[in-house]
């Protein structure tokens, strides 16, 4: 079977709909045809600062959520980051590999180091990206299910994976970013010129997963649209209409074409007041599942535990090959 990776970080609240669509849906279908390594990437979080006790709840509550998706721990491997040395070990490693103007370039580095300002961004966040790298290299994997946004680290990761290999022979596989055209970017449904985002100027045009059904319910209806009347898709003149159209498209597998044929000479708001029947049937039992396993940490830190331990074994097979490569005197 092909091996796929992929991570998300454990932000405050919840995940919101660009995560579920863009990423985790994808993660829940590969499961059933890949070896699939999930997991919650903590080391990434404190790249920004966090409250410990919060960064602890949160990524508890991202294991929790990704097991209400739909991740089932006998058919992939869900585990958090921090509990795989080797991917903190394998990075240093990449650093060292990665030119200083090259990092320099990833634009999600230069975002959020433009907001935060040069004095108050880390160096950890100038180096996330190969952390990144250092996930994926680690497993081999063949492909990364992602949102466009992360398109730039997979090829970072491609760049890095063949200077190693050229330098010191073959020892990771080149992977590919696994990216669903439909999905690749949704957007903020207050402004669909802007990727879906928790950082957005307003929580009205971000759907959080947890929210209570009837808020959610209520961002959709007031979703901005155009002024025009036609139900069609057609991301350049009609953003906001095609964004809603991708959205109930995958949430209920109608085909784009089929939606604009049921939507002909109706308006808006019916095509709103739909969408969001649809998203309460969604997230309601997504809420449920959630909280249910927020309540019971045990089993959930069991799972963890034991995707930890098999992450492990494959983490710890490449990071000896890779610093036997590299020339570090064995320790034995
Ligand atoms: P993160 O936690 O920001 O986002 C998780 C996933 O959600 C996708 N995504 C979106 N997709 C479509 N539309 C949107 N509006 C949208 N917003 C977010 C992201 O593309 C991502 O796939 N750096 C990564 C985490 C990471 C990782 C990895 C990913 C760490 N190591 C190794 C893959 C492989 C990140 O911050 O994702």
């Amino acid at each position: 079977r092909p091996r796929v990776l992929s991570g998300i970080q454990p932000t405050a609240g919840s995940f919101h709909l660009g995560n579920y669509l863009g990423a985790v849906r994808q993660w829940v279908a590969l499961q059933e045809t890949h070896d699939a390594f999930y997991m919650v990437v903590d080391l990434h979080a404190i790249t920004v600062p966090q409250d410990p006790k919060e960064l602890r709840a949160n990524t508890r509550l991202a294991a929790a959520q990704l097991l209400a998706a739909g991740l089932d721990p006998d058919r992939c491997t869900l585990f958090v980051q921090s509990h795989v040395p080797e991917h903190a070990q394998l990075a240093w490693v990449m650093n060292c590999l990665t030119g200083f103007g090259e990092a320099g370039r990833m634009t999600q580095f230069k975002d959020k180091s433009a907001k935060q300002g040069a004095d108050r961004a880390t160096v950890g966040l100038f180096t996330y990206p190969v952390l990144q790298v250092a996930d994926i290299l680690l497993y081999q994997a063949n492909e990364v299910p992602v949102g466009e946004d992360q398109r730039q680290h997979i090829e970072l990761t491609r760049d890095l994976a063949e200077r190693f290999n050229g330098r010191f022979g073959e020892a990771f596989t080149v992977p590919s970013a696994y990216i669903l055209k439909e999905t690749a970017k949704i957007f903020d449904l207050q402004d669909p010129s802007i990727k879906m985002s928790k950082s957005a100027s307003t929580p009205k045009g971000l759907i959080n997963l947890l929210d209570e059904p009837k808020a959610t319910a209520k961002k959709v209806k007031s979703a901005v649209t155009d002024t025009d009347t036609v139900i069609r898709f057609d991301p350049v003149d009609k953003p906001g209409v095609s964004n809603l159209l991708s959205i109930y498209s995958v949430l209920t597998g109608a085909g784009v074409a089929e939606l604009e044929e049921k939507y002909a000479g109706k308006g808006y708001g019916a095509l709103k007041t739909d969408l969001a029947e649809v998203m309460v049937e969604f997230v309601t039992p997504f809420r449920e599942r959630t909280q249910q396993y927020l309540d019971d940490p045990e089993t959930l830190d069991s799972i963890l535990a034991k995707g930890a331990e098999k992450a492990r074994a494959v983490a710890a097979e490449t990071l000896a090959r890779t610093y036997d490569m590299v020339g570090f005197l064995p320790a034995k």
